[in-house]
């Protein structure tokens, strides 16, 4: 054999073979609807550029979405259907049958994420997910949530935010992010499972089921294994998959244990009633009665764990940058809030839930940095035409992108991308109605809509204007000149925040509130100082 030809053979050998699977694993299905497609480059950007989730949506999404409604995206290990069009998506919402829930427990069950999530109430379909909403309900959707813990919390996080700042100095930022994170953690514990976690004020690590929410999200969102969760497959090739794994299996066991320690006290003791209706007890009770399995009792734990914290720490986060680049708009809150502060230095929610710029302000927010910024996880289950027109053959994922719809200027204006919470109104009936109607018909969505919709809302809400309650009455803040926000990978969301604050001093609606403005005097500047 000639020399070339031996070169020619070792290179089909060696190359042909992966050069065949991977066209085969890559290509777009010949039955998908023909939509621009988004290169699968874009999906794995993160291994070698720095651009933010926005820059990428500017470049490669917003143009395709806006003319076309729909793009085709590679995302968790194949081609699926990326939706924004608010007829579109209304449609999908309000066929669950049709387009029905299915998560990475479906999708890609042997995956790192299938092993934390499992099959809980999101993402579950038909039989399980009434079980499942059955048994939990009550506890997430309480008419009335006392706001004594959510103030105490509250008041919590703007101390330690106080202390850090005064340890770093006038002119230093201090980064907001592990705090807030810590705060979710523990107002989810205590709203939802009855746990006290007491991790905000303790060193980060100290309380190691908080601290592995970092590891978990850090772990969970790599480009590569995110985009090509088949690689999950070899965790005896790769180390780092090997511990994701362990990460997940660590968590699971921690919570598990702390709730059955939890049950077991409470069963000893035989609590109060408040206590009767938190989520874990009714999960609690599911499971020894035999309705659900071990299984199904852990997955359903770890979900209200992860989403009762990790939205509202998104959202928290975007707040800190977004009113920290706008003191004006702190201002205006802040004297709407003190005004009811001096009658309601404890509000209730009902008090809460009527302040208008403050309701203005929060749905303004999830209309900019929806937390849930986008999920593919249903599938078609038939062949379907989506709002009569766009075909979807049977076995499609299909998903939806919220800031598509929030930031597209035909459906919200010139101004679409530009935070003026005066679009929702004057009163709250007004702002309430506009929150219903957007939601109904598709174009707000950062709690989804319809069948499906979050049955945390009302909570998340609340303790969202709980916290700029407490935070508005005690400081401003600006975010940190040197700091250049950028959207996290995933999520809109700002990728840590650095915020200098300010105590606020004293002002004519805060007269007479010495007990409630307990550090008033101990460190002054005023607001024009800050520029
Ligand atoms: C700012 C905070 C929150 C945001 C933005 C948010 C957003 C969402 C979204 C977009 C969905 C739909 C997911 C999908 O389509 O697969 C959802 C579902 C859900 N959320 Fe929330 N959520 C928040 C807070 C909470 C809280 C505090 C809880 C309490 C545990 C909660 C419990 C749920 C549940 C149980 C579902 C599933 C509903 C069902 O499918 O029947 N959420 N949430």
């Amino acid at each position: 054999m000639s020399m070339p030809s031996i070169v020619l053979s070792t290179f089909l050998l060696l190359f042909l073979p992966p050069l065949l699977f991977l066209t085969w694993y890559l290509h777009i299905p010949r039955a998908l609807p023909n939509l621009p497609k988004i290169p699968i480059y874009v999906s794995i950007l993160g291994l070698w550029s720095s651009m933010g989730q926005d820059e990428i949506y500017e470049r490669w999404f917003r143009t395709p979405l806006e003319n076309h409604g729909a793009v085709l995206v590679w995302f968790a290990g194949r081609w699926s259907v990326l939706v924004s069009r608010p007829d579109w998506l209304t449609d999908m919402f309000r066929n669950e049958q049709l387009y029905a829930k299915a998560g990475s427990q479906i999708k890609i069950p042997h995956a790192v994420i299938a092993t934390l999530v499992g099959d809980n109430i999101i993402n579950a379909h038909g039989e399980n997910w009434r079980l499942y909403t059955n048994t939990m309900k009550a506890g997430l959707q309480k008419k009335v949530f006392d706001t004594t813990s959510l103030l105490k919390q509250s008041r919590k996080l703007v101390d330690v935010l106080i202390d850090l700042q005064k340890g770093v100095g006038v002119d230093k930022g201090i980064l907001v992010n592990d705090d807030v994170q810590k705060w979710a953690v523990d107002v989810m514990g205590e709203n939802f499972l009855d746990l006290d976690l007491k991790s905000l004020g303790q060193p980060n690590g100290a309380v190691r089921i908080e601290a592995l929410q970092s590891i978990i999200k850090a772990t969970l969102f790599k480009p590569m294994y995110f985009s090509f969760p088949d690689l999950d497959h070899f965790p005896w090739l790769l180390p780092s998959r090997k511990r994701a794994y362990n990460i997940m299996h660590e968590f699971d066991n921690r919570l598990y244990a702390k709730i059955m320690t939890m049950l077991d006290k409470r069963n000893q003791t035989k609590s109060n009633e408040q206590s009767e209706e938190m989520v874990s007890h009714m999960l609690g009770e599911a499971y020894t009665s035999g309705r659900i399995t071990e299984k199904q009792f852990r997955d359903n734990l770890k979900i209200t764990f992860l989403t009762a914290h990790e939205n509202a720490q998104q959202l928290v986060t975007s707040m800190f940058w977004q009113l920290g680049t706008r003191v004006d708009i702190q201002d205006r809150l802040r004297s709407e809030i003190l005004c009811t502060a001096k009658t309601h230095p404890n509000p209730s929610q009902e008090i809460i839930n009527n302040l208008p710029y403050l309701t203005a302000v929060v749905l303004e927010l999830l209309r900019l940095f929806p937390p849930v910024c986008q999920l593919i996880n249903r599938v078609a289950l038939q062949p379907a035409l989506l709002g009569g027109e766009l075909p979807i053959p049977k076995g499609t994922f299909v998903g939806w992108n919220a800031w598509a719809v929030h930031s597209n200027p035909a459906v919200w204006g010139e101004d679409a991308r530009e935070f003026r919470a005066e679009r929702w109104g004057e009163s709250v009936e007004e702002m309430q109605g506009r929150f219903r109607r957007e939601t109904v018909r598709g174009t707000y969505i950062p709690f989804n809509a319809h069948k499906r919709k979050c049955l945390g809302q009302g909570f998340a809400l609340l303790q969202v204007k709980i916290l700029l309650f407490v935070l508005l009455g005690r400081v401003s803040w600006v975010v940190d000149p040197e700091y250049r926000l950028k959207m996290t990978p995933v999520c809109c969301s700002s990728d840590g925040v650095y915020l200098m604050l300010i105590l606020i001093g004293w002002d004519s609606c805060t007269a007479g509130l010495s007990g409630y403005f307990d550090r008033v005097g101990v460190f002054m500047k005023r607001l024009s100082s800050t520029g």
